[in-house]
Order: C-alpha cells, then sequence, then structure tokens
C-alpha cells in the first residue's frame, strides 16, 4: 500500500488547478441511467471513486468512454466522460462494489424509473458513522415502489412505474435529495421533495437533468418540484469545480503559511469556509476564477468555534481539514460535528503529531499547541486522511501517513499539485 511522506515546515507559493467535484461527478453520471441517449460529462475528476462507478454503470449495461487523460500541464480538466444507457442490462448493484462506494446505491431510484425494478446492495455502515438508506427507501415507497431487504439488498420493484408524490424528508440528506430528484423526472406526475439539501451539487444534477429535458422548479432550495416526463434525452455538460478541494488547498495555505492562487473554482462555494479562514486571521481574496489565500508564515492563527452543517452552513467534508489548522492556532477552538455520528477519527492521530484535542460527543475541544512534529499516522478516510496531510505539511520533521488509498478516492494528484508550491511531499510506492 503507499503512503505519502512529509517534509513540514515550508511555507507555500504558487498556483493550484482545482479539479471537478467528485460529488457533483458521481451524481451526474448515474443520472446517464435515466435516458437512451448520450450523457457527455466535461471536467471529470481524475478519481478512483470515479473509476468504481465506471464499474458499477458498465455491469448495469452502460457503454463508458473516457477521453483526453490530461493535457500537457498534467491537469485533467479537459477530461470528458460519455455515458449510453441503451439498455439496462442488469439491474442489480453488487455488495462488492457499493460496499466501497455508498454513492453506488444511488442507482435504485434511477433504476426503478427507468425500467421498474432495482436490487441494491445496503451500502452498510462505514468509519464515519451508520449512513442508514430509510430516507430514500420511505420517498421511494411514497412514489409506489414496494421494497423488501433481503439478505444486505434493496429489492424494489414499480411494475406500473413511479407516481408523483409529496415528500418531506424528516432531516436533510444529500443522497436521498440526489436519488429521488432523479426517480421523479421519469415518474408520473408531480413530486414535491421539501426540506430538500441545498448542497451545490445538487443544483449542479438539477441542471444536467434540466438540460436532458426534465421539468425542476425551485433549484437551490428546500423545495423542488418536478413534474415527470416519460423519457428524457442526452446532453452535454461540464462538472462543478470541487468546493471540498478548494476549502483543502485553501487551508493547506492557511496552515503551511504563503500565498496560493486557486483556479478554475468559484469563492461563492466555499463562503462559509472562508469565513471560518477570515475569522482565524487568514487572507482571502476573490478573482474571475477562484480565490487567493494567503498568510504571513509568521503571523499567528486565531482558534474559532465551528458547527457543521448542511448547506450552506459549514461543511461536514472539512471538519477535519479544519480541526489541523486549529491545532496550530494560539487560542482554543470548540469543533462540534452535527451530520455524522462518529467523524473524530482523525483525533487519535493529529495527537500522535502533538496536537491537544479533548472529544466530548460530538464535539472537540482543540487547544493551540507549541508546534506540531512529525510522525508516522494512519488515514483512516478520504477527508480525514488529509488533514493528516494538512498537519503534515505544518509539522516539523517527517510525517509519514499510510493507507493512502483513502486519499485516492477523492483528490486527484494531491502530491503533485502541492509539491509544485513548494511543499516537500512525495508518494512511496507500497509493495
Ligand atoms: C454526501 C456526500 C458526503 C458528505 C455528506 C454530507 C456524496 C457522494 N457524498 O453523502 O461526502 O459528507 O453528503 O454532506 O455526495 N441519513 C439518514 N437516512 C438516509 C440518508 C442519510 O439518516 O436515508 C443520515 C446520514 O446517516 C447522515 C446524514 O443523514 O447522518 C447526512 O447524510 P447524507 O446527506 O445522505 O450523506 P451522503 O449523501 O451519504
Amino acid at each position: 500500500m503507499d503512503s505519502i511522506r512529509i517534509r513540514g515546515g515550508k511555507p507555500l507559493y504558487g498556483t493550484i488547478e482545482i479539479s471537478g467535484a467528485k460529488n457533483a461527478a458521481l451524481p451526474l453520471m448515474v443520472a446517464s441511467l435515466l435516458t437512451e441517449g448520450t450523457v457527455n460529462l466535461g471536467n471529470l475528476p481524475h478519481v478512483a471513486d470515479i473509476s468504481t462507478l465506471i464499474n458499477l454503470l458498465c455491469q448495469h449495461g452502460v457503454k463508458a468512454h473516457l477521453n483526453g487523460e490530461s493535457n500537457e500541464n498534467g491537469s485533467s480538466n479537459g477530461r470528458t466522460i460519455s455515458l449510453t444507457a441503451e439498455e439496462i442490462t442488469s439491474t442489480e448493484a453488487p455488495y462488492e462494489i457499493v460496499r466501497k462506494m455508498r454513492a453506488g446505491a444511488l442507482v435504485l431510484g434511477p433504476l426503478l424509473a427507468r425500467v421498474g425494478k432495482a436490487k441494491v446492495s445496503l451500502p452498510g455502515g462505514c468509519a464515519i458513522g451508520t449512513r442508514p438508506m430509510n430516507l430514500h427507501l420511505e420517498g421511494l415507497e411514497a412514489m409506489g415502489a414496494t421494497i423488501k431487504i433481503d439478505a444486505g439488498y434493496m429489492i424494489a420493484e414499480a411494475p406500473n412505474g413511479l407516481k408523483g408524490a409529496e415528500i418531506r424528508f424528516d432531516s436533510v440528506s444529500v443522497g436521498a435529495t440526489e436519488d429521488l430528484l432523479m426517480a421523479a423526472c421519469l415518474a408520473e406526475g408531480v413530486t414535491i421533495l421539501d426540506n430538500a439539501a441545498r448542497e451545490p451539487e445538487i443544483t449542479d444534477l438539477v441542471h444536467l437533468l434540466q438540460a436532458m429535458g426534465a421539468d425542476i422548479d425551485g433549484e437551490g432550495t428546500e423545495r423542488l418540484v418536478i413534474t415527470g416526463k416519460p423519457r428524457l434525452h442526452g446532453a452535454n455538460y461540464s462538472v462543478m469545480p470541487d468546493r471540498i478541494e478548494t476549502g483543502t488547498y485553501a487551508i493547506a495555505a492557511a496552515i503551511a503559511g504563503g500565498r496560493i492562487e486557486l483556479t478554475n473554482t468559484r469563492a461563492d462555494l466555499v463562503s462559509s469556509v472562508v469565513e471560518v479562514l477570515e475569522h482565524a486571521g487568514v487572507s482571502i481574496e476573490t478573482t474571475d476564477n477562484g480565490l487567493i489565500v494567503s498568510r504571513d508564515p509568521a503571523s499567528p492563527i486565531k482558534g474559532v468555534d465551528i458547527l457543521t452543517q448542511p448547506y450552506p452552513g459549514y461543511p461536514t467534508d472539512m471538519q477535519a481539514q479544519i480541526m489541523a489548522l486549529m491545532t496550530v492556532s494560539t487560542g482554543a477552538s470548540m469543533i462540534t460535528e452535527t451530520i455524522f455520528e462518529n467523524r473524530f477519527m482523525h483525533v487519535p492521530e493529529l495527537t500522535r503529531l502533538g496536537a491537544n484535542i479533548n472529544v466530548h460527543g460530538r464535539s472537540a475541544m482543540v487547544r493551540g499547541s507549541d508546534g506540531l512534529v512529525g510522525a508516522p499516522v494512519m488515514a483512516t478516510d478520504l477527508r480525514a486522511s488529509v488533514s493528516l496531510v494538512l498537519a503534515g505539511l505544518a509539522a516539523s520533521g517527517e510525517t509519514v501517513i499510510n493507507r493512502v488509498y483513502h486519499l485516492d478516492r477523492g483528490y486527484e494528484r494531491l502530491e503533485e499539485k502541492l509539491a509544485a508550491c513548494g511543499a516537500d511531499i512525495c508518494r512511496v510506492q507500497g509493495s
């Protein structure tokens, strides 16, 4: 297994081009199941989760063609995929694929809407929590599906098609909103999704579905109104920039000090992160195609309290990274996780680097330490892994992050992007 080695303490200067958003690209790719036509997606990120989803879609019968691996700068922003689901040859999404990546379960609603049946593995628990599927299932049942759970699979049927329904989510779920939104596009009649998630990735999905001929009102709000159509058609679309990658590199500039320009992205996607960083004493400038993040390495980081919330609140996917930054602040920071019940696995690893963190239930009290010191650490999930990279950039001496396959699920060429800004970071090939 590969590891990443960092010798910390170097300020970062340069430009980082942000990739397309993994969390937008995954549902956009799944939307190809809704039509016989071809869906062409540009700005596709080159990360492992995308390959996992291509495998899943192909075994449902989708024909996939990837083009433009990377350009001469090493950037893969020209990368596109064409997906054509002319015929659905299998309605089963197997455990071997869905267990690796929960987003695989998003095929449930689209398959049911397109061909009236689906057998999709329950994704199971994961390191950050139990992550049930109840909101997806209750919504599809309200639309007329019958669903049973058997041997770890959700077996759903709607032989006469799905019918429009009024659905109010008990709690905000990105995945359930996406799943039901896609299903509703081919349902008969009007579907209303209330208390829907408002993440920008959902708006990206709405825009693709509209380009495919879907009738959707209320984009960007908590009430989506979808009037079903008998069929959708193919479309060309470009994946939005990755706001979590944007925020992560903004914190890299903040924790290491220096000045990094982030391009091919949008500051408005990371407003809540920018607000926290500015309170912490980091300077942010908005540009036409991104933002510039800078901090004089000699100026202190101030402690800021953070609460994770659904969009437009502070994202849970940026919680581990901001915690890494707070470990080197001059004050204290209370970080409260409200989305997932078990998302502090990075704490013991950050502690190995000298961080001072106490967890009480869903809150972590982080007190700034005199300085982090490099050590071998273990990646436990995608965002936890990157928080260790960020801490390693600030730590003196050498930090080795093991099990970096978690990082590869969601960060494209992370070590190359940071090294280009002067970080002493490299990948060590494992056996
Ligand atoms: C998506 C993101 C993930 C992010 C999360 C929250 C993708 C591919 N993944 O995950 O990176 O951390 O949003 O912003 O876009 N829940 C239920 N019942 C359900 C569904 C969810 O109780 O049927 C709970 C979950 O356990 C969790 C909360 O709702 O506590 C939010 O989960 P959800 O928004 O659905 O996350 P995902 O879509 O899985």
